[in-house]
């Protein structure tokens, strides 16, 4: 029976692992086994420790408590801890998700004491390698056994970085795979949304209606670190809100909180915090952002999985980057990008607000988990 060892920190991923979990312990019971370390790079319990009840994920069997820190520290002691996890265990793989500091990290030390690595979400590009998160999804799609790519974007740009089935041989003398799964957030959000309908009080604690309010996450760190662009989203948020008289929802990533006293002018912060329509709130549980970015008339983010979040529960989205490794959305009508300029984030606003929008099924038929679970178990024949 395969022992496949589930490596996770940030929030994202750790909402991403409850559908594998989910098709492990279920379809693929008892055949496939799994054990979860998690590296500690979000500890908050709204960042972290929360998700696993709620989302009915295994306790992490290994946790490496590595806290923040700059990127080589950070990331540096996740290698060292992994991989003296795999040296004292055998795993036959290791599952890896996204693009964070913690997937590159289980990415290097797996591939040296040569575990297969099978990557989830891979094939993401934004072309921007100023991103930290794009370094970390190159480096992880080159060392990775099994590709599994969401989209067909994704699948395209793997080809033409010359990623194809057998293009490299690894140590077991198995040659890579390159494997259009879907999405396994689509898997959750689809699995979720009704209980999150049953459970969620979220509307009615914020005091907000359904399709009355605009939902906002920002986290990015050349959005939270540069006082010019945090200022023009903030500029634009509060003329919206105060022009259309639309109550803007914030649950804050604690990055943002901690930088938006410091990167905007006092005059701009005070009257951001003091508007009535601004809710600043702490990170929200899985089921309450569901709710929220389901029954908000807009949703404004620079996050990837808030995006496509919006597209699943259709509704529209400005994206508050430069760029998108999701341009699926954008193509679609559904997504306008406005960067962090108040002027385009203002007029985006007005576009989508005026426009019918469309949501064409691309991310999958919501059983992901399942064939990614099917194709890791094929491989490990
Ligand atoms: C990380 C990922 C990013 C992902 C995001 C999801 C990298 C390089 N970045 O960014 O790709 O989109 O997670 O949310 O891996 N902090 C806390 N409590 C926590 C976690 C973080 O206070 O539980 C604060 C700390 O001040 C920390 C800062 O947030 O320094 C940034 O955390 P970090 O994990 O380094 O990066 P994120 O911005 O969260
Ligand atoms: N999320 C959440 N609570 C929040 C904000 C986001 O549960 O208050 C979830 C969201 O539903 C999505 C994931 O966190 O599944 C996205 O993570 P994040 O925006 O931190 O990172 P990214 O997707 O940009 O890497």
């Amino acid at each position: 029976m395969p022992t496949l060892l589930t490596i996770i920190g940030a929030r994202p991923q750790i909402i991403k692992a409850a559908a594998l979990s989910r098709a492990i312990s279920g379809r693929f019971a008892p055949s496939v086994a799994e054990k979860i370390l998690h590296t500690g790079q979000h500890y908050d319990e709204n960042m972290s420790g929360g998700f696993f009840s709620e989302l009915g994920i295994p306790a992490p069997h290994y946790n490496l408590h590595v806290g923040s820190g700059r990127h080589g520290e950070q990331t540096a002691k996740m290698i060292h801890g992994i991989e003296q996890v795999l040296c004292n265990e055998h795993f036959d793989g290791v599952v890896l998700y996204g693009d964070t500091n913690s997937t590159l990290a289980g990415a290097v030390a797996a591939s040296k004491l040569h575990v297969p690595v099978f990557h989830v979400e891979a094939g993401l590009r934004s072309f921007n390698m100023a991103m930290p998160e794009e370094v970390n999804r190159i480096v992880c799609d080159q060392l990775s056994s099994v590709l599994f790519a969401p989209t067909q974007t994704a699948i395209d740009n793997l080809k033409r970085e010359g990623f194809t089935n057998s293009q490299a041989t690894f140590r077991n003398g198995k040659e890579r795979r390159v494997v259009q799964s879907g999405d396994v957030m689509y898997d959750n959000s689809m699995h979720f949304a009704t209980m999150a309908e049953e459970r969620s009080q979220v509307l009615e604690r914020l005091g907000v209606q359904r399709g009355n309010f605009i939902l906002c996450t920002i986290h990015r760190d050349n959005n939270t670190d540069s006082p010019e662009r945090l200022s023009a989203i903030v500029s634009a948020l509060l003329r919206i809100a105060e022009d259309q008289q639309q109550t803007i929802v914030l649950p804050l990533h604690p990055r943002t909180k901690k930088l938006l006293p410091q990167n905007l002018n006092k005059t701009l912060h005070d009257s951001f915090i003091a508007s009535p329509y601004i809710k600043i709130v702490e990170p929200v549980p899985f089921f309450d952002i569901i709710m929220l970015e389901r029954h908000a008339s807009m949703v404004f983010t620079d996050s990837g999985g808030v995006q496509k979040e919006a597209f699943f529960f259709e509704t529209p989205c400005v994206i508050l980057r430069p760029e998108t490794e999701w341009v699926e959305i954008v193509e679609a009508g559904a997504g306008i990008i406005a960067d962090a300029d108040e002027e385009r984030i203002v007029e985006a606003y007005a576009q989508l607000a005026g426009r019918e929008v469309h949501f064409p099924p691309l991310f999958g038929d919501a059983h992901a988990a399942e064939r990614i679970v099917a194709e890791i178990t094929d491989y490990l024949k």
